[in-house]
């Protein structure tokens, strides 16, 4: 089988760090990034065939350029899965939180997604997947957290229009998947009082069964695919006046 290469951004915890191990363990050479550098280099050490490292900061200027770096030292880009995301309960709309959560979720999302995607153009030899997660939380605005349900819608359209684009353009050999997870056990969600938590090596095992089989949108779990289904049913007169959290 051809060596196949997926870079991932945000594998330093979470999500990200399980989709790396478990595309590592299928024999997939991975290259990894994320701000703190000394969980990226203890995953190396510990984790074969995961063979390089760089810190990026997705909110920079100089991340394509540190993308472009670690796509050299990992010897080429089949894959490019963007995990890197923050979120916070800010009922308060404390104006700090949601800001940072654009720069992350939005501008730091499309500065990478576009560097990638233009990396894939000016390489139509080889087939490529781009793979970003957005989340259950782009369904419908959340009240208690404004910036991240609508960072994580404008990450789905974002990704539906480049899927969009690859067919105006005939980019044949780029696939786009969209990942909505549902509440998944991981630092970000520490501390709340979450309902349904999904364990993150389960969710990695999904996400790289969805992405193996070519899906383009993907919700995981199938409880979760039946909640959004009903959810989205839910007309904005009636969405808007749930108390979806006590105390508030
Ligand atoms: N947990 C859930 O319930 C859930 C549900 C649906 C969707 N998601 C989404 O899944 C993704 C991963 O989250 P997680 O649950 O795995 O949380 P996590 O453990 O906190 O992981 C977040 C990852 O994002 C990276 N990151 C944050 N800011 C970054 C920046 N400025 N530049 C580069 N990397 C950055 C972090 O690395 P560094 O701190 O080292 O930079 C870390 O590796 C996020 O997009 C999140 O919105 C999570």
């Amino acid at each position: 089988m051809n060596q196949r290469f997926a870079i991932i951004m945000g594998a330093t915890s979470g999500i990200g760090l399980e989709v790396a191990k478990t595309l590592a363990s299928l024999g997939w050479t991975v290259g990894i990034a994320g701000r703190r550098q000394e969980l990226l280099q203890q995953l190396q050490r510990k984790q074969l065939n995961i063979v390089a490292t760089e810190c990026i900061d997705v909110t920079r200027d100089d991340a394509p350029e540190r993308l472009q770096a670690l796509i050299g030292k990992t010897g080429g880009m089949d894959l490019y899965f963007h995990s890197s995301g923050i979120g916070y309960q800010n009922t308060e709309l404390d104006m700090e939180r949601e800001l940072r959560t654009v720069e992350t979720n939005v501008l730091g999302m499309t500065r990478m997604v576009g560097a990638a995607f233009h990396y894939f153009e000016a390489h139509p030899e080889r087939p490529a997947r781009l793979a970003v997660i957005s989340s259950i939380a782009r369904t419908k605005g959340l009240g208690p957290a404004p910036a991240y349900s609508a960072s994580k819608r404008y990450t789905s359209n974002y990704l539906e229009a480049l899927a969009q684009l690859c067919h105006i353009r005939r980019l044949r050999h780029i696939s786009i998947t969209d990942i909505r997870p549902g509440f998944v056990r991981t630092a970000l969600i520490s501390g709340g009082n979450y309902p349904l938590q999904l364990q993150p090596e389960k969710v990695a095992k999904q996400i790289v069964k969805a992405m193996e089989r070519g899906r383009s949108v993907v919700t995981i779990d199938w409880r979760y695919r039946l909640l959004v289904f009903f959810w989205q049913l839910c007309p904005r007169w009636l969405w808007v006046r749930m108390r979806i959290i006590k105390d508030a």
